[in-house]
């Protein structure tokens, strides 16, 4: 989703915005677009291409400048287009680029037209351009303090002026801008990956902040107009631009990353403590009776899983929630209950403002789970579990996920040990699984070649049906969240006991019914279901295991997972899933690792 990069230095810097904006591109966005300080006057290029097109105008046009600021576009108002595209200029005297939604745009809108502005976009944006412009009173730094107390919503704003060429301000308040510091040159950015390798002396600004970079200046105010200092951490922010290496999409090399990425979140676990998750997890542990789930999306699903965990390990009752729903539900706070958010990013708007109504609401025991341990998520919980799942390119979620499930399985092994409920023995079999899974994921990866056989099915299929029970109905929806949104065949999943009270009516000899089948408690169950399946005609496509006795016959196939994984079966029986996905989209011929209007980070509501 947008990205922001900005910079004042004495330097040509648009090698440096354009390197910004490359570093932001997995996250996905349809235009872009820089502006620069040139020679008294602004100047910008604009591309509704890629980042590497716009890199291309900018040398084809020689633009270069020492202050300027680029952003990458995720369209919410207007469409995709070239005039829509951010750098927005107000009376070519203001540039301004922004992340976020303003709400009141339309009434900011129809004061700035009935004030004189023309209007050249469909963009909440291009009002904060012309309402700094309005307000502009010789000095950027404060007239952005005034501007931004007009707008309600979203926002992370870059902006400067013709008449001040060595200054660009920054504003924050719901969406992440950071500030990297230099030698004489100073930095805006969404995100610290965007300024790797240029600095790793990095500001998170805080909610409400305002901030005036000039060459020797860093200068914060915070949302009362108070200077404040923050504090200036070393950041070795990851790049983005990993290598392939054999893989052919970034989807498939992090599908293929599990193992690695499952034993580093499990480094150094060789018991099992609530310190794992902070010092001051047991006293936390020991008083809460309930945990609350918050996410989006996949890191949901795996809320999910969560749950039938910890309800039947630690005996600790769950509620799961989509974010964006809770945070705008009248629900009945529970002051004792633990709130736990999932997050791959820890930057997801809707996960980030569930947290803040949860707060509010009276409940302040909060604990992430998350792959960024300098987000927005982590320094806004109490306790946090950093997954090492490394920087997830692909915008489906894979190694994420799983490394999602090891956090969150501990988790329910933490909560049960602080409540007196899990033994010496348990637990040594627990850590002993755990330690094992790398190696049986490999053993899972290994069958591709027959999960590529499937695809090819898959591929012609315009519909599918996932079903799953008990522990493996959350693997179900993931795994036709995956199906659908990567190769855009319509997928639906279901527990399967669901599939006679409606479901069952779509079943025909057209529809692929995938079905995650391995040996539990449910197994016998889940087999009836299948038979009402075949009954109708319906194709079985059985993820079994080395124990479910499930053959292979006219309309069922088969493929077994090597070994029967008890509890963490969850984590092999996702892998299959991924893949068929990927084979499946790879078969269709989809941008598997930009599928269409996807963002990776969802920094807007
Ligand atoms: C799907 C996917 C999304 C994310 C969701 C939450 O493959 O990646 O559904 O899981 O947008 O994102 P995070 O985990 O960053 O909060």
């Amino acid at each position: 989703m947008c990205g922001i990069v900005g910079a004042v230095a004495q330097r040509n810097i648009t090698p440096i915005l354009v390197e910004g904006l490359k570093r932001l591109e997995y996250r996905g966005y349809d235009s872009c677009g820089v502006a620069l300080h040139v020679d008294g006057k602004l100047q910008r290029s604009r591309s509704t291409s890629r980042v590497a097109d716009l890199e291309t105008q900018i040398q084809q046009t020689a633009l270069s400048g020492f202050t300027g600021i680029a952003h990458t576009r995720w369209a919410t108002h207007g469409a995709p287009s070239s005039s829509n595209a951010h750098p927005h200029f107000s009376r070519d005297r203001i540039a301004l680029v922004h992340n976020g939604i303003i709400e009141n745009h339309e009434e900011l809108r129809a004061e700035l037209q009935a004030a004189g502005y023309v209007f050249e976009s469909q963009t909440d944006t291009e009002v904060i351009a012309h309402l700094v412009d309005h307000l502009y009173t010789g000095d950027l730094f404060e007239t952005v303090q005034q501007a931004v107390k007009r707008l309600t919503g979203a926002y992370a704003i870059a902006v400067f002026c013709r008449d001040e060429p060595h200054r660009v301000v920054g504003a924050r308040q719901g969406s992440p801008l950071i500030v990297g510091v230099g030698q004489g040159e100073n930095f805006l950015a969404s995100d610290a990956m965007a300024l790797a390798g240029t600095t790793d002396q990095i500001i998170y600004l805080e909610e409400g902040d305002v901030v005036d970079l000039q060459l020797q200046r860093c200068w914060i105010v915070d949302v009362n107009g108070k200077a404040v200092q923050r504090e200036v951490r070393t950041v070795h922010a990851h790049t983005g631009a990993a290598e392939l290496g054999p893989y052919r999409h970034y989807m498939q090399k992090e599908i293929f990353e599990q193992p690695r990425a499952i034993g580093d979140t499990l480094e150094g676990v060789t018991g099992i403590m609530p310190e794992l998750f902070g010092d001051k997890a047991f006293n936390i542990f020991k008083q809460i009776d309930s945990v609350l789930i918050l996410a989006c999306g996949t890191s949901y699903y795996a809320g999910l899983t969560a749950k039938y965990w910890i309800e039947s390990i630690a005996k600790v009752t769950v509620n799961v929630e989509i974010a964006s729903e809770y945070r705008y539900r009248d629900s009945v706070p529970n002051p004792n209950s633990l709130v736990v958010t999932i997050s791959q990013s820890g930057e997801t708007a809707d996960t980030l403002a569930a947290l803040k109504h949860a707060r509010a609401q009276g409940m302040q025991h909060t604990l992430t789970i998350c792959n960024v341990a300098t987000s927005a998520m982590v320094r806004e919980c109490e306790l946090s579990y950093i997954t090492r799942a490394g920087v997830e390119v692909g915008v489906a979620s894979t190694k994420a996920f799983t490394t999602q499930l090891a956090a969150l399985f501990l988790l329910a092994l933490a909560l049960a040990q602080t409540k007196g409920r899990l033994s010496d023995e348990q637990e040594a079999e627990h850590i002993k699984a755990l330690r094992h899974l790398p190696v049986a994921i490999s053993a899972v990866l290994a069958l591709e070649p027959q999960i590529i056989a499937w695809a090819e099915e898959f591929a012609r299929k315009e519909n599918a049906l996932f079903l799953g029970r008990g522990l493996h109905y959350p693997i179900a929806l993931e795994g036709a969240l995956k199906l659908k949104e990567i190769s855009y065949i319509h997928a639906e999943a279901y527990p399967a006991g669901e599939l006679k009270h409606g479901p069952l009516a779509l079943v025909t000899k057209e529809m692929p019914v995938v079905t995650v089948a391995p040996k539990d408690a449910l197994i016998e169950k889940l087999k009836s279901n299948m038979q009402e399946v075949r009954a109708r005609g319906g194709e079985l496509y059985v993820f079994a295991d080395a124990d479910s006795r499930i053959a292979p016959s006219e309309g069922v196939h088969v493929i077994r997972l090597p070994e029967h994984y008890g509890q963490l079966s969850p984590i092999l029986h996702v892998v299959p899933l991924q893949l068929l996905a990927y084979h499946t989209a790879l078969a269709r011929g989809t941008d598997v690792d930009k599928p269409r209007n996807l963002a990776k980070s969802v920094t807007v509501e």
